[in-house]
């Protein structure tokens, strides 16, 4: 196992009815906040009525900024910071998905920084300080409420980018898994999918005695695949929406990935998908996971997708490794469709015009050629969108 810092300071606020804790979190840090929020399914299913209900009779003094989209925009980001600016906010609360938290970061961040937003996105030794994040979850997929990055698109540039800062942990953060409810099962899915694409990311890594690790990491995919597909039939399930939105902090906090060498493929190349075309993040790692597992399966790969088909999918030992890997891929990309999402890049309606392209930013973004498990050069890129099509 290599050597690291696990550090994870975010109080988490899990269950029913917490968001009532908020107020006795944020306090200390001040009175005006600026909140955060997305397209408006928070005023359809009553969470906003509950968080500025809350804010109210704690006498907070609070300015909104909604609209944030999928994939936070820059454009996004510099809109809230100014407004944290003229308020003088104390702090940010963030209500919504992954890409409501990530713009709320990236508005904590920008802050303090006397240049444009996006030097930050691009640069994270320029984030000095950042104005305290509070987050009030409502989609499980990312683990944004947990860990200290944000992803941020630059449309301008065609840059989808990742930025990572111990500034940018939460404060704190109410999962209420009641919240979910209001999913649309596509959401849902790809949440779901997001949860698993993390934990694959460091589950397939060159380094092989991260036993525990791997532990944890069997653990959170089979409770993926026992309980997305009861949230989808029940979306009011409590059970069902509990387990996921655990699984999807723990998925994404340091917990897995920890101790092992190597950067990850999967979400360099979706990153690039969402960059030029926009999609569901989840979605597009639906499609990208199983073509790139068969694509990286080799001598040299094949025992991890033996533990993976066996310890996750079940399958019984079986002399031949290749099949039996191969069986737990297949059952990977089944469990994507039985889930409601597609299973190639043409059902979104991308075609092959872009790959080149995607697949010369994909490389250096997450150095695919040589801190890949399995290294991938820009052929091996355009090869795997290519077996997505
Ligand atoms: O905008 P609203 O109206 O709120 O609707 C959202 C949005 O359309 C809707 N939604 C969220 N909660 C809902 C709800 N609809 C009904 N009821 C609810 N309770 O769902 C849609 C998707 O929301 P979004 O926040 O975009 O989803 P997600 O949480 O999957 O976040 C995706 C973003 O996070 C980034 C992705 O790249 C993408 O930009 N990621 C962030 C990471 C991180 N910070 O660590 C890591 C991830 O790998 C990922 O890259
Ligand atoms: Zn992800």
């Amino acid at each position: 196992m290599e050597n690291f810092d696990f550090y994870a300071p975010t109080k988490m606020l899990f269950g029913k009815g917490k968001a009532t804790c908020l107020p006795e979190e944020m306090r200390p840090c001040g009175n005006r906040v600026l909140m955060v929020y997305g397209g408006g399914s928070i005023k359809k299913n009553g969470i906003y009525d509950t968080v500025c209900g809350i804010l109210k009779e704690n006498g907070f003094q609070f300015w909104e900024l909604g609209g944030v989209t999928p994939n936070p925009k820059i454009e996004t980001v510099r809109a809230g910071i100014a407004m944290a600016r003229e308020h003088q906010a104390d702090m940010i609360l963030a209500v919504g998905g992954g890409s409501t938290v990530d713009c709320g970061k990236a508005i904590a961040a920008g802050y303090f920084y006397g240049g444009d937003a996006w030097d930050v996105v691009k640069d994270p030794s320029l984030i000095t300080d950042a104005l305290p994040i509070f987050t009030v979850l409502t989609m499980a997929a990312t683990g944004s409420e947990m860990n200290p990055t944000a992803v941020i698109t630059n449309q301008a540039v065609h840059e989808k980018q990742g930025v990572h800062s111990s500034h940018l942990y939460p404060r704190a953060s109410v999962l209420d898994p009641t919240y979910l409810y209001t999913l649309p099962a596509v959401q849902t899915a790809a949440g779901v999918a997001d949860i698993m694409s993390h934990i694959f990311e460091g589950y397939f890594k060159k380094t092989e005695d991260a036993y525990v690790q791997d532990k944890f990491s069997e653990g959170i995919l089979k409770t993926c695949i026992k309980w997305g597909p009861v949230a989808l039939t029940e979306p009011e399930n409590y059970s069902a929406r509990a387990n996921i939105m655990w699984a999807a902090s723990m998925a994404l906090n340091g917990l897995c990935g920890c101790g092992k060498e190597g950067k990850w493929s999967c979400h360099a190349i979706q990153h690039q998908l969402g960059a030029y075309y926009d999609i569901t993040h989840g979605v597009g790692l639906a499609v990208i996971t199983p073509a790139w597992m068969r694509y990286i399966l080799s001598e040299s790969t094949v025992g991890k997708f033996v533990d993976y088909a066996i310890n996750v999918w079940g399958f019984p030992r079986q002399p031949d490794e290749f099949a039996l890997a191969n069986m737990g891929i297949d059952a990977t990309e089944q469990f994507f469709v039985d889930c409601g999402l597609p299973a190639t890049l043409s059902e979104l309606g991308i075609d092959d015009s872009l790959f080149e392209v995607m697949a010369k930013a994909a490389v250096p973004y997450a150095q695919l050629d040589t801190q890949a498990y399995v290294p991938l050069h820009e052929q091996d890129v355009v090869n795997i969108y290519r077996a997505c099509l």
